[in-house]
């Protein structure tokens, strides 16, 4: 399975013309790029990465391809999230995507990290639509990657009867990533 392809699949499906989407680790602004052409030009999508390379990299193919107006490139810990939101978009993310790790061929140091991710989780939920819908690409090949992925899952698992989950692995290699959908499920707030 091609990870990141299957991640965009589902979220496409999420995403209707004019909504509001965070990437919640931008990187080279492929997933930015994405979101962009799925919300369309009445639709407003976050970006954010702790790397100023990174959100310079995304703004540069944001533009190059004509969105710069519908992304919103910031530079910041997506921890934060809540303070670049404002109240207008809040209660009203359809979808938020996290590809988790580090950015390949750039500075490895910066990795997401269990901490983080899972207080930028905490803070999504108050951001996210009712049937809003969270995309988690988590890596368990890199040093603290495991013990991300079993963070992760830990804070799925707390909120089962909350959200549809989904989680997808290639249980042929045991390296593999793990992708997870999250979607809420209307009333159960
Ligand atoms: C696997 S890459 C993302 C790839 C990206 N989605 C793309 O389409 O190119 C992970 C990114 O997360 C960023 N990152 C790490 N910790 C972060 C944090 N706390 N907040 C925001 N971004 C973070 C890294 O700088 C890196 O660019």
């Amino acid at each position: 399975m091609h990870f990141t392809m299957e991640a965009q699949r589902r979220c496409r499906e999420s995403i209707d013309p004019g909504s509001i989407a965070i990437d919640m680790t931008a990187g080279n602004g492929l997933d930015t790029l994405f979101l962009a052409q799925c919300v369309g030009m009445q639709g407003t999508v976050y970006a954010l990465d702790l790397q100023a390379d990174a959100i310079a990299r995304t703004a540069l193919r944001v533009s190059q391809a004509g969105y710069a107006s519908v992304v919103r490139c910031i530079h910041a810990d997506h921890a934060d999230i809540a303070d670049h939101v404002p109240l207008e978009h809040r209660g009203k993310i359809s979808c938020a995507m996290f590809n988790l790790g580090y950015l390949p061929f750039s500075d490895k140091s910066v990795v997401t990290q269990a901490p983080t991710t899972l207080r930028a989780l905490d803070t999504l939920e108050s951001l996210l639509a009712p049937c809003g819908l969270i995309s988690i690409l988590s890596y368990v090949g890199h040093p603290t990657g495991l013990q991300e992925s079993q963070a992760v899952e830990g804070w799925i698992a707390q909120r089962a009867s909350r959200y549809r989950i989904e989680r997808m692995v290639d249980e042929s290699n045991g390296a593999s990533p793990i992708l997870w959908m999250v979607r809420g499920v209307a009333g159960s707030g």
